[in-house]
C-alpha cells in the first residue's frame, strides 16, 4: 500500500443520508477512504486491527453508497475497488491462479433474505440451494495441487496477489505434501484449494502462557497468534506453533469436474485434506440456513476453534458462475457474522491487584458493556509498559475484546489518535503505586517496566493467592480449598504460610465459623489425598515467579527430585530447552530464599510423595505410551486440560478428531459425532470410568 500511514480518524464521523453536494460529497468519500484504507493496513499488514469488524463493514458499505450516488468520485484505487491488503515483500509474491475474493459481510436476518432474493431473481430459480459452513476465524490460505504435489501456498494479500508462505505451510502436519489417490475420483492437473489456518482455543491459552512464562508478549487472539505464526519469515517459528487448517473451497472447481460446491467439499477429505464436514450442510432454501446460523450461535462457545459467523454459499457450480462477482465479492455467497465481539465503552477507574507472586496488576474498571453477548467490566491492563504503550487514561473510551476465551482486553484507547484534544489530555494517567495497596510496602518496577512486585513476602494477599494457587486443581488439587476458605483459615490465624496447610486438624476446623464436622474432614482428606501429587504438580503449586504449567513439566523433566532441582544453578537451568535467563533467575531466587526452603522443608515433613513420573531417565514404562485418544462429549471427572495432562504425562497423545491414527475414543455425556465415526473406522471406545481405570493401569 502506498497510501499514507499516520493514523486517520479512525471512525470518522460521516452522516452519508443528507449529502447533496458534490463538495461535501468528496471531502466525506477522502475522509472514509482514509480510515478504511488504514483499516485494512492495520488488519492486513500489522494483524492488528483497531475497529471491529461490523465497524469496518460500515465504513466500507457508506462509501460504497457514496460512489454509487457520485459515480464520478469512483477511482481505481478506491477501497472499494479491490480486496484489501498488502502483501509483505519480505515473503516474496505469487499471483493468485483465480482471484481470491472477499464476502460481503451482513448482520441480520433481513440482510440474508435480501442476498437471497437477489440470487432467485438473478438465476430465476427459487428456491436456491446454499451450502452453510461456519466463518472460520484465522488466516485465508490458498494450496495449489500441480500434479498431487503441493506447489505454492499463499495468503490472500490483496486479492490479485498474495505472499508466498509455501515452505512454513509445509510444516503443518495437517496439510498433505502430495494429495491422497482416491478410488473414485482422479488426482486432477491442477487443484486450487482455499481454507483457514487457525489455532484451537486451549492451545492458544497455553501458547501465551508459555509466551508469557518466558517474558514474550501474549497474542491479542488465536487469529493474530495464527498470522503471525504463519507470515513468517522462519519457517522453524511455523512448525513450533500449534497449527490446524481447514479446507472450504476450490477455486477451479469447472476444470476438475464438480458441479456443486457440495460435491467439491465431499471430495476433498479423500485427496487427504481436512474439511469440517461435522458442521457442513446442505440446505433446500434460505430459511434452513437462517435457523443453522442460530444453532451454530448457540454452540460457538463450545467449539474449539474460534468462528465469527456462517457462510452461505450458492451450491450449483453453474449458478455461482451465472451470478458471478461484484467488485470484491462474489454475488454468490454472503457472511452472516454474529455478534461482535469487541466493543467500546468507558475506562471509569483503574485497581491494583497483588497476585501470589507479590506480582502488582492494574485492572481497569468499565462501565459496563455487553461483548460477544457477555457483560464486561473488567479488564486486565496487564502493566505499566502497556499501559504507557496504549496511553490508556482514566475517563478514555476504550475497545475492548473477548477472545479465545480469555480475560477481556484492553485493545486501545479511542481517544484522538496522534494528539489528544486539550480535554482528553488532561485525564488522569495511570500509574501503579509506589506502595502495595494491600499492606502500604514498597514496590520495586522493572526496567522496562512489564513487572512490579510487593517486596513483602508475607503480604496478605500474596499468602491467601498463594494459598488458593497452592490448592488449585492445576496445582495440589484441593477441593474445598478455594479462595473464601482460605480467607477464614488466614484471618483466624491458622495459616500463614503455605506449610501451614499441612498441619491443620479436625479441631482447628471445627473451631471456626460455618465448618461442619464432616466438612472439616472432607477438607482433611483433600489435603490428605494431595500429598500423592506428582512433582510437577507441586513446583507448579509452590508459586514461584514465571513458573506455570508448562515450565514445571519441563523442569520436572530434567530434575528427578525436588532436591536436584532445588541446587540447579541458573546456568545449568538455562541449558534447558525453554527455559531462559529470566525463568532461570526466578527459579534460583526462589529456592535461595531462606524462608521458601524452611516452607518447603515443613511441607515435605508432612509426608508428600512427590514421585516424579515424568522424568526422562526414569525408565519405567508409561501406560500410555504411544496411545492417541479422542475424547468427545463433556467429562465429569476432568475438564479438557487436565485430561489432556494426564494423557500427556503417561507418554500419551490427545487429538482433536478422528483419524486412522487414533486408538482410543473415550466418550463423555452427550458424545458429539466423533463417537460415529469411531464405530464408521471401528475404533475402540471406553466411557470414562473405563478410561480410568485404564489410566491408573487397572486393565
Ligand atoms: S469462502 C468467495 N468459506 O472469510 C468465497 N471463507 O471474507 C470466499 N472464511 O478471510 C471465501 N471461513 O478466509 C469462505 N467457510 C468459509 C470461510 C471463509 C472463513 C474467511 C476467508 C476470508 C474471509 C472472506
Amino acid at each position: 500500500m502506498t497510501e499514507d500511514r499516520v493514523p486517520p480518524e479512525t471512525k470518522p464521523d460521516v452522516d452519508v443520508d443528507p449529502i447533496t453536494s458534490q463538495a461535501e460529497a468528496e471531502r466525506a468519500v477522502d475522509k472514509l477512504r482514509d480510515a478504511v484504507r488504514y483499516h485494512n493496513y492495520r488488519y492486513h499488514v500489522l494483524n492488528s486491527p483497531v475497529i471491529s469488524d461490523a465497524e469496518y463493514d460500515h465504513l466500507m458499505r457508506d462509501l460504497q453508497r457514496l460512489e454509487e450516488r457520485f459515480p464520478e468520485l469512483k477511482t481505481p484505487d478506491s477501497p472499494t475497488q479491490r480486496v484489501g491488503g498488502e502483501p509483505r515483500e519480505e515473503l516474496g509474491v505469487i499471483d493468485h491462479p483465480v482471484p481470491m475474493l472477499s464476502l460481503k459481510a451482513v448482520y441480520d436476518e433481513a440482510d440474508v433474505r435480501a442476498f437471497d432474493q437477489n440470487c432467485r431473481e438473478e438465476l430465476g430459480v427459487d428456491p436456491v440451494e446454499y451450502v452453510a459452513e461456519p466463518k472460520y476465524d484465522g488466516l485465508a490460505v490458498e494450496l495449489v495441487y500441480e500434479a498431487g504435489q503441493l506447489s505454492v501456498a499463499s495468503t490472500r494479500g490483496d486479492g490479485e496477489t498474495g505472499e508466498d508462505i509455501t515452505p512454513n505451510v509445509k510444516t503443518i502436519q495437517e496439510v498433505p505434501l502430495s494429495l491422497l489417490e482416491e478410488d473414485s475420483r482422479a488426482i486432477p492437473d491442477q487443484l486450487v484449494v482455499r481454507g483457514e489456518i487457525y489455532i484451537r482455543k486451549d492451545e492458544f491459552k497455553s501458547l501465551n502462557d508459555t509466551r508469557v512464562e518466558e517474558g514474550k508478549d501474549s497474542f491479542a487472539n488465536p487469529r493474530n497468534a495464527a498470522a503471525g505464526s504463519v507470515r513468517q519469515l522462519d519457517p522453524r517459528v511455523t512448525a513450533d506453533r500449534p497449527l490446524h487448517i481447514f479446507m472450504y473451497g476450490v477455486a477451479n472447481p469447472d476444470d476438475i469436474g464438480f458441479e456443486t460446491h457440495w460435491e467439491a467439499i465431499q471430495a476433498l477429505p479423500g485427496w487427504g485434506l481436512r474439511v469440517n464436514l461435522e458442521y457442513a450442510e446442505r440446505f433446500d432454501d434460505v430459511e434452513q440456513a437462517i435457523s443453522y446460523h442460530l444453532h451454530l450461535a448457540d454452540r460457538r462457545e463450545e467449539l474449539p476453534y474460534e468462528i465469527d459467523g456462517a457462510v452461505f454459499k450458492v451450491n450449483r457450480i453453474e449458478h455461482q458462475d451465472r451470478l458471478g462477482v461484484r467488485t470484491r465479492d462474489p454475488r454468490w455467497a454472503v457472511a452472516y457474522k454474529f455478534e461482535p465481539r469487541r466493543a467500546t465503552t468507558k475506562v471509569r477507574d483503574v485497581q491494583f491487584q497483588v497476585g501470589r507472586t507479590g506480582k502488582v496488576t492494574p485492572v481497569a474498571v468499565l462501565d459496563p458493556v455487553q461483548v460477544g453477548g457477555v457483560e464486561v467490566s473488567r479488564a486486565s491492563l496487564h502493566n505499566q509498559s502497556e499501559i504507557d504503550k496504549k496511553d490508556i487514561r482514566i475517563g478514555d473510551t476504550v475497545l475492548v475484546e473477548r477472545a479465545g476465551d480469555v480475560i477481556p482486553h484492553i485493545v486501545k484507547s479511542m481517544a484522538t489518535a496522534g494528539g489528544r484534544t486539550d480535554e482528553e489530555e488532561s485525564r488522569e494517567r495511570v500509574s501503579i503505586p509506589e506502595d502495595c495497596p494491600v499492606c502500604g510496602s514498597q514496590v520495586v518496577m522493572s526496567d522496562d517496566k512489564k513487572q512490579a512486585h510487593c517486596t513483602n513476602v508475607s503480604c496478605p494477599a500474596r499468602i491467601r493467592e498463594n494459598v488458593t494457587h497452592h490448592a488449585s486443581r492445576a496445582g495440589m488439587d484441593i477441593e474445598g480449598l478455594g479462595e473464601k476458605r482460605a480467607e477464614q483459615l488466614i484471618d483466624a490465624g491458622l495459616v500463614e504460610r503455605l506449610s501451614d496447610i499441612y498441619r491443620l486438624t479436625r479441631d482447628d476446623l471445627t473451631s471456626l465459623e460455618r465448618f461442619a464436622d464432616h466438612s472439616a474432614q472432607n477438607l482433611l482428606d483433600e489435603i490428605e489425598d494431595s500429598k500423592e501429587r506428582p512433582l510437577d504438580r507441586f513446583i507448579y503449586a509452590l508459586g514461584i515467579p514465571l513458573v506455570g504449567r508448562h515450565v514445571s513439566q519441563t523442569l520436572a523433566q530434567n530434575y528427578k527430585t525436588l532436591e536436584e532441582l532445588m541446587d540447579a544453578s541458573e546456568d545449568e537451568l538455562e541449558r534447558i530447552d525453554d527455559i531462559g535467563p529470566k525463568v532461570a533467575h526466578a527459579v534460583v531466587a526462589f529456592f535461595q530464599s531462606e524462608e521458601n526452603r524452611e516452607v518447603i522443608e515443613r511441607i515435605r515433613d508432612a509426608g508428600l510423595e512427590l514421585r516424579n513420573p515424568l522424568h526422562t531417565q526414569e525408565g519405567k514404562e508409561q501406560a500410555l505410551e504411544g496411545l492417541s485418544f479422542v475424547f468427545t462429549g463433556a467429562l465429569e471427572r476432568w475438564t479438557r486440560d487436565e485430561v489432556k495432562r494426564t494423557v500427556e504425562e503417561q507418554g500419551g497423545r490427545v487429538t482433536s478428531s478422528v483419524s486412522g491414527e487414533t486408538d482410543y475414543v473415550v466418550m463423555g455425556s452427550d458424545p458429539g459425532s466423533k463417537l460415529g465415526e469411531a464405530r464408521e473406522r471401528e475404533i475402540l471406545t471406553m466411557d470414562e470410568e473405563e478410561f480410568l481405570a485404564f489410566v491408573e493401569g487397572r486393565v
